[in-house]
Order: structure tokens, then C-alpha cells, then sequence
């Protein structure tokens, strides 16, 4: 089967500001595909060379087997497209906004209607459906915007940062959405700075950091290759030289961040094995995560820069 996108050495350079640099990867049908990384890093231009709204400076990309260069018009008509900033339109009404999008793609206006309502309903906003846009929630534009990257069927659904900026029960029900599309096996390419709803949806995650592309797998095996299994967060105070030689010398993966020290482990036998010679000193230990991927690959941490 043709992957949905083939992304190979993709760049782009606004006025010599190198925004994305030579990364490549594929999507394969099906999938949900993360691009994970923090605010600058390259993620809504990846996004937008996807959909035709930024011409790549150099390299080859792919979409649903076509070529984003010069194929793009039937690009933008199998895919659906959600925008980091909403771009609803405020001089309408939730289901005017859907019919509107609808008309653009040559939906029958009949059809068109009755998928408007059915995704209206999908979306919990029934209610909505003859409120101007202006009047609701961020959660609820952003279902309606969701809805409206759906009206003609795509393909392939592209989201930009589709939670960010929402309050964490909305947060939570486009996640339980997006979960549902997954099972129908609808292919998804999502940009998120949240580690959690990477972790959570993505089958295969890029982190990006200024624009290069730092590892690229599965969540578990991002983990797995570049911290091990465990953590212990490491509250040093003074003694922080102390401790950073002393994991040296144990021959301790670790990073050093913001007066903390974050030691790697394998497995809980060396976590735990390590913890009994930690005396005095305030420690916290839990899981790894693709937060400390990420903190170890580019050397800072993506919390607060959010
Ligand atoms: N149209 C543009 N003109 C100039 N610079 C841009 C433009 N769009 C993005 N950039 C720059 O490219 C870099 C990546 O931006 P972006 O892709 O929006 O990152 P992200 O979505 O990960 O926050 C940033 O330094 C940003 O300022
Ligand atoms: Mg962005």
C-alpha cells in the first residue's frame, strides 16, 4: 500500500531563517503520527508543506501518493485540514461553517447537510448548530473545526496542535475522539507539544527541535533506546558536582537540568540499587517518559517552553 506521506530531506528556510532542516519520514495508512516538539521547532511548517499552504525550499514530499509540489490542488482534496489557529469563520454559524467548507470541496448540498449534522452530533454541539461561532467555547470551536476537517471524508486527517490552549476535560474529549478515529483505523498526523497526547495517541512520534529531527519511533521505543525504564529526579542543592561525578563514575546515564539531576535507569533493580546510596538528599523516582527523550536529545527540557 502507498504510504500517506513520504517526507524525504524536507526543508524550508523563510528569509534565511531555517524553519525545518532536511527531515524525513514516512506515514504509513492507518497510522497516527506524531510530530512532538516545543514552540519554534518547526512543527506548523512541517504541517503546512503537508497541505500546500508553504512550498518546501528543498527535498521531496509525498502526500497520499502524490507529488506536493506540483500536485497539490488534489492533495488539498483528499485531506482534511486543522489549522492551529481555528479559521472559522465568525460572520456564521456553527453549521453554516461546516455546509460553507462543504460547498468548497463539491459536496452536494444535500449531503452535505446531513454530514454536517451528523458530525455536529458526533462532536456534541448539536446544541450549537445555529450559534455564531464567536459565541463559543475554545473546546467547541475547536470540535467545529475538527468537524469541519472531516465534511468531505478525507483521507488523511491533518491536526495542528489540535489541543493546545484547551482546558484539560476538553483536552480529554478530543483525545477520547481522536482514540475512536484510531480504531476505525482513520490515518492521523498531529503536531503536539504535550508529551502526554503523544504518548497517548501516536503510534510513531518525530521530536523535532529547531527544525532537525531527533529520533523518530514508537513512544515505548523512544524510551526504551535513549533513557531505559526508570528515573530518580535528583534534587542536589549545593552538592550537584558531587553527585554529577559520582553518577559518572557509577557510569549513570543522566542530564543535568535546572538544579536537578535526572539519573536513567534500565530497570528498577538499578534505579533501585542506586537509591539506597542516596542519603540526606530530596529524590523523586517514577517512569521515564518522552519528556526525558526529549530533554536528553536536546539537552532542555520541553516543559516551559511550552
Ligand atoms: N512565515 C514565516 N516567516 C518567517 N519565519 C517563519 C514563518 N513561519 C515560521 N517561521 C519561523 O520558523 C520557525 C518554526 O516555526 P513553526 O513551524 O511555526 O514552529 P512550531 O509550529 O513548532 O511552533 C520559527 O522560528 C518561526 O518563527
Ligand atoms: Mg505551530
Amino acid at each position: 500500500m502507498t504510504n500517506a506521506v513520504v517526507a524525504q530531506n524536507l526543508a524550508k528556510d523563510f528569509d534565511g531563517i531555517t524553519a525545518v532542516k532536511n527531515i524525513s519520514f514516512e506515514i504509513k495508512p492507518g497510522e497516527c503520527f506524531g510530530i512532538l516538539g516545543p514552540n519554534g521547532a518547526g512543527k506548523s511548517t512541517t504541517m503546512k508543506m503537508i497541505y500546500g499552504h508553504v512550498v518546501p525550499t528543498k527535498g521531496d514530499l509525498f502526500v497520499l501518493g502524490l507529488n506536493a509540489r506540483t500536485d497539490i490542488k488534489r492533495i488539498k482534496s483528499k485531506i482534511g485540514v486543522v489549522p492551529q489557529e481555528d479559521g472559522l469563520d465568525v460572520d456564521f454559524n456553527s453549521l453554516e461553517n461546516l455546509q460553507i467548507f462543504a460547498s468548497y470541496y463539491g459536496v452536494p448540498r444535500d449531503i452535505a447537510k446531513a454530514r454536517a449534522e451528523h458530525l455536529l452530533s458526533e462532536m456534541k454541539l448539536s446544541e450549537q448548530k445555529f450559534r455564531h461561532v464567536e459565541a463559543l467555547s475554545g473546546g467547541m470551536k475547536r470540535r467545529l473545526a475538527i468537524a469541519r476537517g472531516m465534511i468531505h471524508q478525507p483521507e488523511l486527517l491533518v491536526l495542528d496542535e489540535p489541543t493546545t490552549g484547551l482546558d484539560p476535560q476538553a483536552r480529554l474529549w478530543i483525545w477520547n475522539y481522536f482514540e475512536n478515529l484510531k480504531a476505525q483505523k482513520k490515518t492521523m498526523i498531529l503536531t503536539t507539544h504535550y508529551m502526554e497526547e503523544a504518548e497517548r495517541l501516536c503510534d510513531r512520534v518525530a521530536m523535532i527541535d529547531q527544525g532537525v529531527m531527533l529520533d523518530c519511533a514508537s513512544p515505548a521505543e523512544l524510551v526504551k533506546k535513549h533513557i531505559g525504564a526508570e528515573v530518580v529526579e535528583i534534587s542536589s542543592g549545593s552538592e550537584t558536582s558531587y553527585w554529577k561525578s559520582k553518577l559518572s563514575t557509577l557510569k549513570i546515564d543522566f542530564q543535568d537540568h535546572e538544579n536537578k539531576l535526572f539519573a536513567f535507569f534500565p530497570n528498577v533493580q538499578a534505579r533501585q540499587s542506586f537509591i539506597m546510596q542516596l542519603q540526606n538528599i530530596h529524590y523523586v523516582t517514577r517512569l521515564a517518559n518522552l519528556n526525558d527523550v526529549f530533554l536528553k536529545l536536546a539537552g532542555y527540557s520541553m516543559r516551559g517552553d511550552a
